[in-house]
């Protein structure tokens, strides 16, 4: 069964055509990369993925289903910019996300279920290098831990679609070179879904096993939205992505 399918996707905001005709299906752990001009509709694509925008035309299912009507913990989303909350540390911010998911009308659990929330976070933690500063605030951390932590905040939750918008453009080389390892490592342990944008190509291969790629078909001058975007290629990245690891 498919983890999300998309069948002629269209995205129109008033007489703007955004996207248009989008079909894709991607299978469950599968790491798809998103490349395409600034403007061409990835973070719209990505926002209908995550249930929180709605295809003006077309059809959307997530593992067969209608798409929820909702966002969901099923699907995370990590943004370029930080998502952490400056009044708490480490692993409050990563604990708070678990509360909210389990109770749902106190936002907060007791006893048994707090400690195992608590368990939970230190792991995901541990998974993203982090365990260390458990007791920092936002404001101590550097701008690859603070996306560490964006990413645990997702992780914590288990989702089976992981939502990545950009989420190292604005770190030092060096620094998303080791995000790169990190999301690699617990992607092939965990193995959820992956659908990641990003303006780097070289980026876009080394870690997607598929790299699709978002652009106009047709295009007109004087009425730059009178035509949306589509996926004007699919590219099979898996082997290459090996041999670059390499
Ligand atoms: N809520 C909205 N209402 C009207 N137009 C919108 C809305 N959201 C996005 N758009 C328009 O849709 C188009 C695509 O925006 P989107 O943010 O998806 O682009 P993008 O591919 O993510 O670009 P970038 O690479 O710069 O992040 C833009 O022309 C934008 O102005
Ligand atoms: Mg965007």
């Amino acid at each position: 069964m498919s983890l999300v399918k998309a069948k002629n996707i269209w995205k129109i905001y008033g007489e703007d055509i955004i996207l248009e005709n989008v079909n894709f299906t991607m299978k469950e752990g599968e790491f798809c990369t998103l490349v395409g001009p600034s403007g061409c509709g990835k973070t719209t694509f990505l926002r209908m993925l995550l249930g929180v925008e709605n295809p003006t035309k077309g059809e959307l299912f997530f593992e067969g289903n209608d798409y929820p009507q909702e966002p969901s913990d099923e699907r995370g989303i990590v943004f370029q910019r930080y998502s952490t909350l400056s009044h708490l540390n480490v692993i409050d911010n990563v604990v708070i996300g678990l509360e909210f998911e389990k109770s749902k009308f106190f936002g907060k659990l007791f006893g048994k279920e707090k400690k195992e929330a608590y368990v939970k976070a230190h792991e995901i933690l541990k998974a993203v290098g982090l365990d260390d500063s458990s007791t920092k605030y936002p404001h101590e951390l550097s701008g690859g831990m603070k996306q560490r932590l964006s990413i645990a905040q997702s992780l914590v939750k288990e989702p089976k679609l992981l939502l990545l918008d950009e989420p190292f453009g604005a770190l030092d080389p060096g620094i998303s070179k080791d995000m790169h390892e990190l999301l690699l490592d617990i992607h092939a342990k965990l193995n959820f879904g992956v659908v990641m944008v990003t303006h780097d190509i070289s980026e876009a291969f080394k870690l997607g096993t598929r790299v699709l790629v978002f652009d106009k078909v047709k295009t007109d001058k004087d009425y730059p939205n009178r035509f949306g975007s589509t996926i004007i290629n699919d590219i099979d990245a898996s082997k290459k992505g090996k041999n670059n690891e390499k």
